[in-house]
């Protein structure tokens, strides 16, 4: 069984796309099988790990498994990242109707598509779910499938509210999925010593103490450097920012602590 990561949060811009890019290329790195699913239809994260969106059919997205035309093997695209990636569609906007429409609400799409690989004689140790900042059918058939919820949180606006919809979401998911050991909040662009990261912190420490990641992951100018070269912070050498690289590996050893597994084999 792979480690699932759903990587949400209702807030629009707080880094769900970077955190799943970027934490997917490190488990990568790891030398560990990673898949990445696309599930929104802005298509972010599957144009960073150079996909032409262009030239993707809605029945190679992630729709074509729900609307069971497809096998989710079937939609697999093999990148230089190293990552293997079932790309979005831009009528992936469609998805929640058509999950609506499906036995059960679909819930569990997700699950059974991801059980379906191994008969297809494909094996990730790592699946990472890139989400839309909405919620809906979409986020409850992810967090059917997933093994944890990841919120990448910053010091804004409306992020404490999505956090405790989202918080709600995940309860909520546990009914379908026992297999979901809960959410983990994860600060992202965030530096410690501002004025109002302080703040936020001390909100999230009374809130969220029990699931709030130790790891940080700073601000930094390579996040978005990267993304416009369409590479991983790993693969991108404009920059020499060994921080932030660091800060992802860090990622992933205290998610591997939390989930069990281990990984052999380090480059930056
Ligand atoms: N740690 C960081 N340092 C600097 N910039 C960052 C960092 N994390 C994210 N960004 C930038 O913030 C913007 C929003 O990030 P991203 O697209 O990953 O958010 P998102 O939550 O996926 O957005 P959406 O809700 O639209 O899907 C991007 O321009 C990205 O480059
Ligand atoms: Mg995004």
């Amino acid at each position: 069984m792979p480690h699932v990561y759903a990587v949400a949060l209702e807030k629009g811009g707080v880094g769900k796309t970077s955190i799943a890019v970027n934490l997917a290329a490190a488990f990568a790195r790891l030398d560990l099988r990673v898949l990445l699913i696309d599930l929104d239809a802005q298509r972010h994260a599957s144009r960073w790990l150079g996909i032409d969106t262009e030239a993707i059919t809605v029945e190679d997205s992630f729709l074509g498994v729900a609307i069971q035309h497809r096998l989710l093997s079937q939609c697999i695209v093999s990148t230089d990242e190293r990552i293997d990636v079932v790309p979005a569609h831009k009528e992936l906007v469609a998805l929640p109707d058509v999950l609506n429409r499906s036995m059960g609400g679909g819930i569990y799409t997700l699950r059974k598509a991801l059980q379906s690989l191994t008969d297809a004689g494909r094996s990730y140790d790592v699946v990472m779910l890139d989400l839309a900042p909405a919620r809906g059918p979409v986020l409850a058939t992810a967090l059917a499938g997933a093994t944890r919820c990841i919120a990448p949180v910053q010091a804004a606006d409306l992020v404490l509210q999505s956090l405790r919809d989202l918080a709600e979401s995940v309860v909520q998911a546990h009914e379908f999925n026992a297999q979901l050991r809960g959410l983990s909040v994860l600060r992202n662009n965030y530096a410690p010593r501002a004025t109002l990261d302080r703040a936020y912190d001390q909100a999230l420490a009374e809130g969220y103490a029990d699931v709030l990641l130790q790891t940080i992951i700073p601000p930094r100018a390579l996040i978005r450097l990267a993304s416009g070269a369409q590479q991983s912070i790993f693969t991108y050498r404009g920059s020499d920012d060994v921080a932030i690289r660091e800060a992802f590996l860090k990622l992933t050893e205290e998610l591997l602590v939390l989930d069990g597994g281990s990984a052999s084999g380090t480059t930056l």
